[in-house]
């Protein structure tokens, strides 16, 4: 098979660039291998910025996001006892983020891809790259039926998640890897109850960090800091409500509503920064390059930027020949994806417990938390970060304020 760009995986990346690719005339075929139900119903993220917001809307994709989505002004940071809310709304001049779960725009995206008849193969296997540094770069791999099949490709964009095989193609003596692991991961549920609050709460606890998020005026999504070294075993539902309730007790009137848990997982917490993400005719996008905690939100967001980036540069190539954008796609995306690490190591740094800290340090926490939320600069710094720094296609010069 010939294709002008091949797609490995389909997860927000690989979905949203075909989608992209195709609005501009650009051929690609999607490998994916998970089935196509198995992906429509992974949780996973729950925040787009309105960037991620605008590019649905803008490409036809965001029906069903402007019908069930919850547009959020503000957040709620919880320490202490004490609430403080980030109004993001007046902090960013007007922006909200949005709470609209992953699995719905997979879906959506799907359905997009499905309606314009391009080509998408789930549950594959055994995907191999080859001749990345030729102007035929090849993908080799089983279909569902176990038959070998091969992609022979202009461009190849890497969209298949950490654990892909797309970044191990980059020889290792180029690809710099930069890497931190948490000493914590995130026990993450879904509840069949109401909210318990209008807007999102991230708290900050002596017995560790806790998350209350929100899916649909019924069920509730709730995180909280659990041992690396935990399995799912080890949280009873009533174990984890009673953390819950703990780590988001307030000194006021303010209540948790309980309910059945329906769904429940643990993921760890690492950042990890792949440079440069591109190698002859091979280009990486989201985490296949970059993983974020996922305490800033970040990840499926940069996920759409990095795409966005991407079809513009691809876009550029098929227009009028021109590579200069392809060329400089690892640096332009780098950037922006070195502050996007940078936000979320800070809020995870800020919110969590280290339970080994010096009395020193939880204090200096503390202060961390109190100057976040009480400093109109510090704040606004974080509301912009939080609903998401704006978005560069090409190289821009180093602005000076
Ligand atoms: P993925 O979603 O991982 O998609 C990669 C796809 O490639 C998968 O479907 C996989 O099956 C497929 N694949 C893998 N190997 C192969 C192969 N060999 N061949 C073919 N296909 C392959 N981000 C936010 O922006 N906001 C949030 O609120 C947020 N909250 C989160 C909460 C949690 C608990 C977690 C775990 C993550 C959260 N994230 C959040 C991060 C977000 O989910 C990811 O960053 C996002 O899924 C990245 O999209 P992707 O397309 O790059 O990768
Ligand atoms: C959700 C996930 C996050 O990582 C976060 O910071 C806020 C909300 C969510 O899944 O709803």
């Amino acid at each position: 098979m010939r294709a002008q760009i091949g797609i490995i995986g389909a997860g927000p990346a690989g979905l949203m660039l075909a989608h992209l690719l195709n609005r501009r005339g650009i051929e690609s075929v999607i490998i994916e291998s998970r089935s196509r139900e198995e992906i429509e119903r992974t949780i996973r993220a729950g925040v787009l910025e309105q960037m991620t917001v605008d590019l649905l809307n803008e490409t036809g994709a965001g029906e069903r996001m402007m019908k069930m989505g919850m547009f959020h002004k503000g957040i709620e940071i919880r320490f202490n006892g004490k609430r403080r809310r980030i109004d993001m709304h007046e902090l960013t001049g007007g922006k909200y983020v949005t709470i609209y779960p992953q699995h719905e725009v997979i879906k959506d995206l799907i359905s997009a891809r499905v309606k314009s008849g391009g080509e998408m193969y789930f549950s594959v296997s055994n995907v191999r790259l080859s001749d990345l540094d030729t102007a035929e770069p090849t993908i080799t791999y089983l279909n569902e039926n176990q038959e070998e099949e091969e992609i022979i490709c202009d461009y190849i964009a890497g969209c298949d998640g950490f654990h892909g095989p797309s970044r191990q193609s980059i020889p290792a003596d180029i690809r710099r890897e930069y890497q931190k692991i948490y000493p914590y991961s995130w026990l993450g549920i879904l509840a069949e109850a109401p909210p318990s609050a209008p807007e999102l709460i991230y708290a900050h606890h002596e017995d560790g960090f806790a998350l209350h998020s929100t899916r649909t005026p019924e069920i509730q999504r709730f995180y909280l800091q659990v041992d690396p070294a935990d399995c799912i075993e080890d949280w009873s539902d009533e174990r984890i409500w009673e953390k819950l309730r703990l780590r988001l007790s307030t000194d006021d009137e303010w209540r948790l509503i309980e309910g059945p848990v329906i769904q429940k997982n643990i993921v760890p917490m690492r950042s990890f920064i792949c440079d440069p993400m591109q190698y002859g005719r091979l280009f990486l996008a989201g985490d296949a390059a970059h993983i974020v905690p996922p305490t800033g939100a970040k990840g499926l967001n940069l996920a759409m930027a990095d795409v966005q980036v991407l079809a513009g540069a691809l876009h550029d190539y098929y227009a009028n020949g021109e590579t200069r954008r392809l060329e400089r796609y690892s640096a332009v995306c780098l950037r922006r994806i070195w502050k996007a690490e940078r936000f979320s190591w800070y809020m995870t740094s800020m919110l969590h417990r280290h339970h080994h800290d010096s009395p020193f340090d939880y204090q200096i926490q503390l202060a961390e938390l109190d100057h976040a939320t009480s400093s109109k600069a510090a704040a606004q710094s974080l509301a912009e970060n939080y609903v998401g720094l704006p978005l560069e296609l090409e190289e821009q010069p180093l602005s000076v304020i």
